[in-house]
């Protein structure tokens, strides 16, 4: 099968989905897939197999071999994603057998790239639109999981005509300090911001909607933080939790992939067995809720008092070598490799 890896892209997850990509295609059954790479660039131009490798780091001698063993496809290297709407046109449906977007963010993980394969009409790793959109808006996701029932943390959404002093007060006095300020759109804590008093709060919103037009407020849920996989379609299974350590409760940008040391992943996370359990319902109840496809990885939080609440979905959750997911898998009995197998089998069920 021809599995075309779209890494890269457009959002400020760029370099994430580069550290990701790099994992997905060296673990990647070559006995069954034959990857055939497209990298973005951060302008949103396409590049294919050899011009792509450039972008994902000639550094990893590995990838020029594996470029060298993939067959160019009778797809010409295109200029834009506007390309691969002509594929059909091209022949591209028959080029490729599946399209995963190893993209995060914005422009890979929002439901595009989702539709342009639907219109294209190849089978796409991950979710399909809906799920991959309402799972980007931490709003809209928030919203659905608080309508099925879902704890989640309490927030108030922000355009930025909206933002007012007093509105600010007021926020602050319901929700108390520290809150977080996220951009509704964007992932690995991208924009993200802790904020400890009234006084800091306006910089933080200004500096979240640097990157979206919508920005959250988030009450805090002080407790620990836990994170599930979750593999499957209609009946999906859900991987043994793991929990994210870190001094001040803050998993930043900066302690995901920068300055490791900030932050301890542990899996399986110490817990009791009913809150395993509890941890796998809740995940596989948001997986549904949100519409989520093939795979997902759900954030939670637990609380002092033992309550779970969720704080978000990922539908196309980091797969770089210090990432949850494939960990959690691994530590599930999925070696990398047999989890990637999985989930492109999972696109073309
Ligand atoms: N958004 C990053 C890649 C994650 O969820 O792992
Ligand atoms: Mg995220």
């Amino acid at each position: 099968l021809k599995v075309a890896v779209l890494f890269g892209g457009r959002s400020a997850e760029h370099e994430v989905s580069l550290q990701s990509a790099r994992n997905v295609i060296e673990a990647m059954d070559k006995t069954r897939f034959e990857p055939v790479l497209i990298g973005i660039d951060r302008q949103g131009a396409w590049y294919l197999n050899t011009d792509s490798l450039a972008l994902l780091n000639s550094e990893n001698p590995e990838l020029g071999v594996l470029n060298a063993r993939s067959q160019a496809v009778s797809l010409v290297a295109g200029e834009s994603a506007g390309q691969l709407v002509r594929l059909q046109h091209a022949g591209m449906a028959e080029a490729v057998d599946v399209i995963f977007p190893v993209l995060h963010g914005p422009y890979g993980e929002d439901g595009s790239v989702q539709g342009l394969a639907r219109l294209a009409n190849v089978p796409c790793v991950g979710s399909d639109i809906l799920g991959s959109a309402v799972g980007m808006d931490k709003d809209v996701a928030k919203r659905l999981l608080r309508d099925a029932g879902i704890p989640v943390a309490r927030h108030v959404c922000l355009r930025r005509y909206e933002v007012n002093d007093t509105l600010l007060t007021k926020v602050a006095e319901e929700f108390g300090f520290p809150v977080y300020v996220k951009p509704a759109n964007m992932g690995s804590s991208v924009g993200v911001v802790k904020v400890k008093e009234l006084s800091t709060l306006a910089e933080a919103l200004d500096y979240a909607f640097q990157y979206d037009t919508k920005v959250l407020i988030e009450a805090n849920i002080s407790g620990r933080e836990v994170e599930c996989a979750v593999l499957g379609n209609d009946q999906p299974m859900a991987s043994i939790a793991g929990e994210i350590v870190t001094e001040d409760g803050f998993y930043s940008y900066e302690r995901k992939y920068i300055d490791e040391k900030g932050a301890t992943l542990v899996i399986p996370a110490a817990l009791d067995d009913a809150t395993f359990e509890r941890i796998r319902i809740l995940a596989i109840q948001t997986f549904r809720a949100l519409e989520a496809r093939g795979l997902a990885r759900v954030d939670m939080f637990l609380s002092a008092t033992g309550e779970l609440f969720v704080n978000e979905i990922n539908t196309i959750p980091g797969f770089t070598s210090i990432s949850m997911y494939p960990k959690l898998w691994q530590a599930s009995g999925i070696s990398y490799t047999e989890l990637i197998s999985r989930i492109i089998e999972l696109a073309i069920e």
